[in-house]
């Protein structure tokens, strides 16, 4: 049994949950899959103060005591996440990036390795694209496998035409989904993500020292050693790149 939560950015229940919700069934006829439905409005998110001493001294140190670690915990434990949001003004809902503000600090230290990651854009006419990108990357960013989200356009009212789109496109972001949700095995990064590891273990390293906890961290995990965050087989390609990007990343930091 595969548990997975849609997180939800929006205030009431309409198209947004009403794409949720169609995902979920699929989704539930293809396995056993656990299903929850999350609205980040039912509970209490404070905006970020951008103090970042969840950066530097660590999340525990945040000055707000709200929800978010039983949104994190809630994470910790599934095997899927969703975040769903309607398009509004060309971005993602207030409360869907209130979440990702308060959450900033696992992309200096990812977490959710070997869990799948999707979006569910919403939109009257145009923009939702960017807005799934820009989700893929931050899912990336907090470790996740990302398989590619879906934009629907739900302006009311719906066509025929419209209606059979909207259910064929979370159709297909369903089965995507779910054959990440079956993969064992976390994946190999592409050539950015290799880079943009190397690249911020060698100036973590360089730069930052015992007295900074992402040095620490990334001491503890084995990360200055390591070819990835996860073992992974690079090949020899891959591998190869991987040395030239540290040997970059050492320039970069001398100049920083
Ligand atoms: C404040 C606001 C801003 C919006 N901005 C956009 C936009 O930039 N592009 C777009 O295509 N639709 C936009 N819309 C339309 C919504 O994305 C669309 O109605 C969507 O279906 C809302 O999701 P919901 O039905 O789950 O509430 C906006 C709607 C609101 C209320």
């Amino acid at each position: 049994m595969k548990k997975v939560i849609a997180f939800i950015g929006n205030q009431q229940k309409h198209a947004t949950f009403e794409a949720v919700c169609e995902f979920g069934d699929h989704l539930k006829s293809y396995g056993e899959i656990d299903f929850e439905y999350l609205f980040l409005k039912d509970y209490q998110l404070e905006y970020c103060r951008g103090c970042k001493l969840c950066f530097n001294k660590g999340e525990q140190y945040c000055p707000l005591k709200d929800d978010r670690d039983v949104l994190i915990e809630k994470m910790s434990h599934a095997d899927g996440i969703i975040f769903a949001t309607p398009n509004y003004a060309f971005h993602v809902s207030a409360p869907m990036k209130n979440l990702l503000d308060r959450l900033a600090f696992v992309f200096h230290r990812p977490r959710f390795f070997g869990k799948t990651f999707t979006a569910i854009v919403n939109q009257g006419i145009f923009g939702g694209n960017s807005i799934v990108k820009y989700l893929s990357n931050m899912g990336r960013n907090f470790g996740f496998r990302v398989t590619k989200g879906c934009v629907l356009n739900t302006l009311e009212p719906r066509s025929e035409v419209a209606q059979q789109k909207f259910t064929r496109e979370i159709k297909k972001a369903s089965a995507r989904f779910y054959k990440g949700l079956m993969h064992t095995t976390p994946p190999v990064p592409s050539f950015f993500r290799l880079l943009m590891f190397r690249m911020s273990r060698t100036t973590i390293k360089s730069t930052l020292n015992d007295k900074y906890l992402d040095y620490r961290h990334y001491k503890e995990q084995g990360w200055f050693e390591s070819d990835y965050y996860y073992q992974v087989s690079l090949g020899f390609i891959k591998k190869t790149a991987g040395l030239m990007f540290d040997r970059l990343g050492k320039r970069m930091a001398k100049r920083l």
